[in-house]
């Protein structure tokens, strides 16, 4: 089952329009939301980054947030997914094919969930991962439907055995492909601001309250790919990842090669925050 524009369907009776902008120009925002035990984990945060994302390219949202937070809630009931994820998108609608903003197309949103166990083996192990050019816009903020410069990044990855990259604009490390990075240095806990060029991550955001919680220092601070591959720790941050540690790096291992001490304590903290 779906919600398409203003129903909930069978995914088989969801007819999609040729002219949807999202096909057209990738003209859209989405985000994707973790379901533990049957609840959203941080709801309202990712419903206020849906909410700042619409507004950033101008796509007036078609529901209101509590009316989009009531559709979830029905997706989540009547699929009766336990743990999984749920992914909505709103595209600014369909028309035919031409730059401006369509005079008169109506926003399209489109959601439905997923049932997904958690990537027990990769936060257990760690992730080996590639450096890459960060060839992305300058509005990496906002979460838009134009994944092209990721997908392409993520490919490489998976080219050359590894997991993820972690992307650079000439020294400076920025974020991965579909996750944020963070690095440990001397007991201190660094990743970068939370401006245009990264997604103010809802996990990322969460880690930092909980590192701070634990007393680790925290600078959020850009950082370069010379100190990456002197740090003692590095992990990344997402929904879908929660918190993974990074092992390996261009071939070369992270410290020992093994996860690191913070990176275990941050990961038992999660555990709690999801698990209530
Ligand atoms: N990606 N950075 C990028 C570029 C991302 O696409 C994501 C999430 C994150 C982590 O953000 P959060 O902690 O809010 O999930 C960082 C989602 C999961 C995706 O595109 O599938």
């Amino acid at each position: 089952m779906m919600f398409y524009q203003d129903r909930f369907v069978a995914k088989e009776e969801v007819h999609l329009s040729p002219d949807d902008r999202g096909y057209y120009f990738g003209d859209g925002v989405y985000e994707v939301f973790r379901i533990y035990g049957g609840s959203i984990f941080e709801k309202e945060a990712h419903l206020r980054r849906l909410e700042r994302s619409a507004r950033e390219v101008r796509i007036d949202l078609p529901y209101s947030i509590q009316e989009i937070d009531d559709i979830i809630r029905k997706l989540i009931l009547t699929e009766g997914t336990v743990d999984g994820t749920l992914y909505l998108q709103i595209t600014r609608g369909a028309a035919p094919r031409a730059h401006p903003f369509p005079a008169d197309a109506k926003p399209i949103l489109l959601a439905y969930c997923t049932e997904v166990s958690r990537p027990i083996s990769t936060i257990t192990s760690g992730i080996r991962v590639i450096t890459y050019e960060d060839i992305r816009w300058l509005r990496c903020d906002i979460k838009t439907l134009n994944l092209l410069p990721n997908v392409l990044a993520k490919q490489t990855a998976l080219d050359r055995g590894a997991a993820e990259v972690i992307l650079h604009r000439g020294d400076l490390v920025t974020e991965c492909s579909a996750s944020n990075l963070m690095m440990v240095k001397d007991g201190v806990l660094y990743t970068h601001p939370a401006n245009h060029l990264i997604l103010h991550g809802v996990t990322r955001a969460v880690v930092l309250r909980l590192a701070k919680a634990a007393g680790i220092a925290v600078e959020e601070t850009p950082f370069t790919t010379q100190a990456l591959g002197e740090a003692d720790e590095v992990f990344i941050t997402g929904t879908t990842v929660e918190i993974t540690p990074v092992i390996e790096i261009d071939g070369k291992p992270v410290a020992s090669g093994q996860p690191g001490r913070i990176t275990r304590r941050l990961q038992t903290s999660f555990d709690k925050a999801i698990l209530g």
